[in-house]
C-alpha cells in the first residue's frame, strides 16, 4: 500500500468520525501546527517554490511600498506610529521596506510582521517585531496596515447551488482509500451570506466564499482608530465574483511547482490552496468601522502612481553600468522581474489593491492619482 504523509493520517482519524467539510480540511492542510503547508520551515513562495507573490518577483514592490510608507508618516504629522505587514510569510517584504528607509525615519515608528504561522521568518536581525496574532498588536497608534495576498490564504467554504438547495462540499475517504468530495446541504449563514451580496446562484454553479474575510479585516479595522489599510488580493467585488457565466466553477485552486491545479483534496500539506476574495466584505467590514475608501483598482497603476518607476531597474537599460556578461544578463533579468508588476496580462493587471482610511485626509494620495 502506498505510504501515507502524516498528515493524510491526521486527515483520516477526523474521518473515521465522519465526513469532513472543506473549509476544516483546508485548514488543517494550510496551517496543521506540524504537518500544515505553511506550517513547513521551507519558503514556498520563490521562483523554486510552488508560487511568487510581488515582493518575491521584484524589490520593486517593497520601494513602491516604502513610499507610501514615508508619505504615510508625513500624514501623520510625526506621531508614534506603526507599520505593520499581514501575513508577512518569511518576512521578506517588511524587511525590505524597512532596509530601505534605515537611518531616515523618526524612532518612534516601528515595524512588524504578523503571521499565524511564523515558522519562515529565520535568521532575523535589525528591529522588526514578529508576531503570530494581530490581535496582540498595540492599539491605537496610527498604522499603516499592509496586507499581501492574506485573504486569499483563509480558508474558505465551497457551495454548489442544486436545484432550490444550496450544498456545502465535505471531504470524506473512499473504500480504496482517496479522498472526495461529498455534498451536504449548506449551514444556512452561506444562503444568507449570498442573499446579502444579492447572489443567486445558477444551477451547478460554485461558490467559494470565506466568511471570515469581512470578519478578520473588520477586527483589525476596529483596532487602528488612525490607519491605512492597503490590501493587495487576488478578487473582485462580488458582482462579479459571483458571475455565473464567468465562474461556473468557483475560482478555488491548487498551487505546486508553479502548476495550477484543481484538484484541491490531493496531497494535503503539500500544496497551496486559495480562492479569489470577495472585496465587498472588506469594504464593508471597513466601513462599518469608520473607514472610507480610497483607491479600489489594479495594482499596476496603483504601483505606477506612487512612483515604482522612480526606481533604477526601470531606468533605460544603456543607463545601467555592467561589468561584464554575467551581471548584463542579471540586469537583465532583474528588469524584466520589475516590468512584470506593472505590464498589462501580468501579476499587476490581475491582482486588485484595496486602500481605507479612517481619521486621515482622504483626498491628495499620491495612488490617487491612478484613478484619473
Ligand atoms: C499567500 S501567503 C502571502 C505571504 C506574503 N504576504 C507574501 O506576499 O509573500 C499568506 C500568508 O498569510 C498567513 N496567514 C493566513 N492567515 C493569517 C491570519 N489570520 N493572520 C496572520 N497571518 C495569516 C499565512 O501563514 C501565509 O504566510
Amino acid at each position: 500500500m502506498e505510504t501515507r504523509s502524516p498528515l493524510y493520517l491526521e486527515i483520516r482519524k477526523l474521518l473515521q468520525y465522519g465526513d469532513l467539510r472543506f473549509r476544516d480540511f483546508m485548514e488543517l492542510a494550510l496551517y496543521h501546527p506540524e504537518y500544515g503547508y505553511y506550517a513547513r520551515s521551507a519558503n514556498p513562495i520563490s521562483p523554486e517554490g510552488d508560487y511568487v507573490t510581488a515582493g518575491a518577483i521584484s524589490p520593486v514592490f517593497a520601494f513602491a511600498l516604502s513610499k507610501l510608507v514615508r508619505e504615510f508618516l508625513g500624514r501623520v504629522g510625526g506621531a508614534p506610529s506603526l507599520i505593520v505587514d499581514i501575513g508577512c510569510g518569511n518576512g521578506a517584504l517588511i524587511q525590505e521596506i524597512q532596509a530601505n528607509l534605515e537611518g531616515s525615519l523618526p524612532s518612534n515608528v516601528s515595524f512588524w510582521g504578523v503571521d499565524r504561522a511564523l515558522g519562515r521568518v529565520g535568521g532575523v536581525e535589525g528591529t522588526i517585531r514578529y508576531i503570530n496574532d494581530a490581535g496582540t498588536l498595540p492599539a491605537g497608534q496610527p498604522a499603516l496596515v499592509i496586507a499581501n495576498e492574506l485573504y486569499d490564504a483563509f480558508p474558505f467554504a465551497r457551495l454548489v447551488q442544486r436545484s432550490e438547495e444550496l450544498h456545502e462540499l465535505w471531504v470524506r475517504e473512499t473504500a480504496d482509500e482517496t479522498l472526495e468530495w461529498q455534498e451536504h446541504e449548506a449551514e444556512s449563514a452561506y444562503g444568507d451570506y449570498l442573499a446579502g451580496h444579492g447572489v443567486a446562484l445558477e444551477e451547478g454553479q460554485f461558490a467559494d466564499i470565506s466568511l471570515d474575510w469581512g470578519a478578520a479585516y473588520r477586527e483589525l479595522a476596529a483596532r487602528f482608530p488612525t490607519s491605512l489599510f492597503v490590501t493587495f488580493d487576488y478578487g473582485h467585488p462580488a458582482d462579479r465574483l459571483f458571475r455565473g457565466r464567468a465562474r461556473r466553477y468557483g475560482t478555488a485552486a491548487a498551487y505546486r511547482g508553479h502548476q495550477v491545479s484543481r484538484d484541491l483534496l490531493s496531497d494535503p500539506g503539500e500544496q497551496d490552496l486559495t480562492a479569489h476574495i470577495n472585496f465587498t466584505d472588506l469594504i464593508r467590514a471597513g466601513e462599518v468601522e469608520h473607514h472610507t475608501t480610497l483607491y479600489f483598482g489594479r495594482q499596476a497603476r496603483f504601483l505606477l502612481a506612487l512612483g515604482i518607476t522612480e526606481h533604477e531597474l526601470f531606468r533605460p537599460a544603456d543607463e545601467i553600468a555592467s561589468g561584464g556578461l554575467a551581471e548584463a544578463i542579471e540586469q537583465l533579468d532583474a528588469r524584466q522581474a520589475a516590468q512584470r508588476l506593472v505590464l498589462p496580462d501580468g501579476i499587476g493587471d490581475e491582482m486588485r489593491v484595496l486602500v481605507q482610511a479612517r481619521n486621515l485626509p482622504t483626498t491628495g494620495w499620491s495612488f490617487q492619482r491612478a484613478q484619473i
